[in-house]
């Protein structure tokens, strides 16, 4: 890769001496604890490593959670973040900028959709996503009393910290400190076709599916269910909205996730990697559920500045010119073929999940040991629901990473693995390990 001038190196970053102990104080005094940190302070990175304050290198496996898809400080992103910082980094969306309609138009091409609006956030996506069904819904005129407002999500399901998209998430402990809730709300047994038929009327105006569950553990959408959903909205009149915000945007060697069924949502939301490391979100729509949106009734002073738009666009330039797809699908089996082998060798290991470079590692045993040994090994990874290690790459990963990952990563299953069945209060029950073919039953269990 291509060095920059002022890039720190590893000499330069401990010449800082921050102090990681100073900062964890301040940290723990001034900040909300919403957090639970390692005493690691990161300063800067490259390609898919990261270097912390005491100039220690890391394999980054994890990419700031699905964000940094190109690595760190990619000679790109770099060169478009300096230029446009030196033009306007925000004019409102009050006036044209030179970058949202370009973005725009790619994206529509990417999606197959319509159009797109600019946010700041994964959440604030699917808020926006959720505002245009119920708009869409309220701009046909009305069926007696009844009111299409009910949004079908789906058990297990993760789609943001806001109110809407905390509603129609799953998982309790993120809900429930903060009802009361949007209401209308009902979640469907994943992958269960009857359960959706059951709870899918005419009062239903969008149902919402991650096509790959990421927090939820990396389980993937069945044809079947896909398919039913498109059917019920379609033959309702409701829409179909895809959260694309984890496994979208290249991450499963397609451009979408959904783009291994055979028919389109109506709406997708983006985010994460969108902004070439920059926080921006985007939901895109069909032309006929975005045509109900007229000025005034959505908007964002920061969403889809000149900066992010730029960097964004660049990404997905970058992206597509350099068919990032192919190597993500190539460096992704390279990882499944040697997780499988790892899987026959260490019994805990339940099973290997997922698509491209979104890989969970379903353990039998509490994933956390093994998150904390492979931070002392150098490498990043990370736990969801206390069981299953998730991994997201850079797509710009090379053969050379992924070997070097599973090296480390056998020793760190070798080590962590004595480690982690000494802790059983928080290890997966053998029923729990059961009902693993069900992930809203074991998420329940939760
Ligand atoms: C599928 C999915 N939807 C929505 C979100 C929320 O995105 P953000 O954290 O940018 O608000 C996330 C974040 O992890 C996600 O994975």
């Amino acid at each position: 890769m291509e060095r920059l001038n002022n890039m720190p190196t590893k000499k330069a970053a401990k010449g800082r001496k921050l102090s990681p102990v100073k900062i964890v104080a301040e940290e723990s005094r001034y900040m909300l604890k919403t957090y639970r940190r390692p005493p690691i302070v990161f300063t800067h990175g490259r390609g898919c490593r990261l270097y912390d304050s005491q100039g220690r290198e890391y394999l980054d496996f994890l990419g700031g959670i699905a964000v940094n898809a190109l690595g760190y400080a990619h000679p790109r992103i770099v060169n478009v973040i300096r230029r446009e910082a030196g033009r306007a980094t925000h004019v409102s969306n009050l006036f044209h900028n030179p970058y949202q309609a370009p973005l725009a138009h790619k994206l529509a091409q990417w999606s197959g959709l319509d159009r797109a609006f600019f946010c700041n956030s994964g959440s604030e996506a699917i808020e926006g996503a959720l505002k245009l069904a119920r708009a869409y819904s309220h701009s046909k005129p009305a069926n007696g009393s009844l009111k299409k407002t009910r949004i079908l999500a789906l058990e297990n399901s993760f789609h943001g910290r806001t109110m809407g998209a905390v509603s129609i998430t799953w998982t309790a402990k993120y809900r429930e400190p903060f009802e009361p809730l949007i209401s209308d709300v009902d979640f469907v047994r994943f992958n269960d076709v009857s359960d959706l038929d059951a709870k899918f009327d005419e009062t239903v105006c969008a149902v919402v599916i991650e096509p790959i569950q990421g927090e939820g553990g990396i389980y993937l959408v069945s044809e079947e269910f896909w398919q039913r959903a498109r059917t019920l909205t379609i033959d309702h009149d409701a829409a179909l909205i895809a959260d694309e915000i984890q496994a979208g945007l290249g991450r499963t060697g397609r451009k979408f996730a959904y783009q291994r069924f055979t028919s389109l949502p109506d709406i997708v939301t983006v985010a994460k990697p969108l902004g070439g490391g920059l926080p921006l979100g985007a939901f895109i729509a069909s032309e006929k559920f975005a045509s109900v949106m007229h000025p005034g009734m959505h908007g964002s002073t920061f969403g889809g500045g000149p900066l992010v738009c730029a960097a964004a666009l660049e990404f997905l330039t970058v992206v597509e010119k350099e068919d990032l797809f192919a190597n993500v699908r190539a460096r992704g089996a390279e990882l499944r073929a040697g997780l499988e082998k790892l899987a026959a060798k260490f019994d805990f290991i339940r099973e290997i999940r997922g698509e491209g470079l979104i890989i969970g590692i379903d353990l039998s045993i509490d994933g956390a040991p093994f998150v904390t040994e492979a931070l002392r090994q150098g490498l990043l990874i990370n736990c969801t629901h206390e069981h299953i290690l998730r991994l997201l790459p850079p797509f710009i990963v090379r053969t050379k990473d992924t070997a070097e990952f599973l090296v480390k990563f056998e020793k760190i299953l070798a080590s962590g693995g004595k480690a982690a069945a000494k802790t059983p209060s928080t290890a997966v029950t053998k029923a729990q390990a059961e009902a693993a073919a069900q992930p809203f039953a074991l998420a329940a269990a939760r």
